[in-house]
């Protein structure tokens, strides 16, 4: 399949819509309101930390800019895909706000902000689509002043355990070093998983990924603070969202039932996240 770069498939009409409404219309019905919940998590960490100067980077339609700048913080914000910065500049207008808080930059290597001058910059959705994650969070990092915040979501690897699907087989072939096991011992397993197989998905349930957008493999939330350690961060906090109270398949049996149930089990810091939620927040803090 053709690879998509991230910021091209953000720019097109139909995701700058979505990401426009998403924060607007909160319903169940049309879809899982993820982001709405992570926006929720990242403004109770700018509560706690109260920071002077935030950058939002990948601001994509700018809402959850918007709704953080109303809370009183000072927040400014960049996206690579123009489209998504004609849709925030619009956003803004709306709001009443400068339409100047947001402009065009490259997360993984921004030009726009000066080193050593921010105290917070958030990533929401944001830098697991860059080609290199590691080289992103130092180049974010270099825009902190020391002790300053780096708060970033990430895709949880410990819910394909639960997913009972393709990525299931994958992470256990590999946890398992199937490749290496004896043929015999292949067989049994290879029947043990073979209902690990992926759903058949239509046309219009396709997502990001089906559509070969490059974005970076999981992340391990065990490991993330020996992770980020190694690049000078320290982890001060991991929060869960986007829970699945049953395996994704069922959304697809009764998509509001589905939701209704995992929006009601959300919560950042239940142990059950590090299974059940696709994706967390990491509370980083530049040490060196
Ligand atoms: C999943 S969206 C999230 C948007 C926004 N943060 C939100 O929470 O609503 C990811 C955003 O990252 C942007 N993006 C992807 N690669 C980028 C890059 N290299 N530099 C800046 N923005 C990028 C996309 O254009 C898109 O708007």
């Amino acid at each position: 399949m053709k690879k998509t770069k991230a910021f091209q498939f953000f720019n097109k009409s139909f995701s700058v819509n979505d990401y426009s409404d998403m924060y607007k219309k909160l319903r169940l019905d049309i879809r899982y309101p993820a982001n709405v919940k992570r926006e929720q998590i990242f403004i109770k960490l700018l509560k706690e930390h109260k920071p002077k100067k935030i950058v939002d980077a990948g601001c994509g339609a700018g809402m959850p800019l918007i709704h953080i700048k109303k809370q009183g913080f000072n927040i400014i914000g960049y996206d690579k895909a123009e489209n998504m910065i004609l849709e925030a500049k619009k956003n803004l207008e709306l709001y009443r706000l400068p339409s100047d808080l947001v402009f065009i930059d490259d997360f993984e290597n921004p030009k726009k902000i000066k080193n050593n001058s921010v105290d917070c910059i958030l990533g929401m959705g944001a830098f697991y689509y860059a080609k290199n994650v590691k080289k992103t969070l130092l180049n974010q990092k270099k825009k902190l002043k020391k002790n300053g915040r780096l708060i970033f979501s990430l895709r949880n690897r410990l819910f394909d355990i639960v997913t009972l699907n393709n990525y299931t087989k994958s992470f256990l072939d590999e946890i398992y070093e199937v490749k290496k096991l004896k043929k015999e011992w292949k067989n049994q397993y290879k029947h043990l998983t073979k209902n690990f197989t992926d759903r058949k998905i239509t046309k219009l349930e396709k997502n990001i990924d089906e559509e070969g957008v490059y974005n970076h493999i999981p992340h391990n939330p065990i490991t993330i603070s020996d992770e980020m350690s190694k690049l000078g961060l320290s982890v001060e906090g991991i929060y869960f969202y986007h829970y699945h109270a049953f395996p994704p398949v069922f959304e697809t049996y009764d998509s509001l039932h589905f939701r209704k149930n995992s929006w009601k089990i959300e919560n950042p810091i239940d142990w059950r996240g590090y299974f059940l939620a696709s994706t967390f927040i990491v509370d980083c803090k530049k040490v060196s």
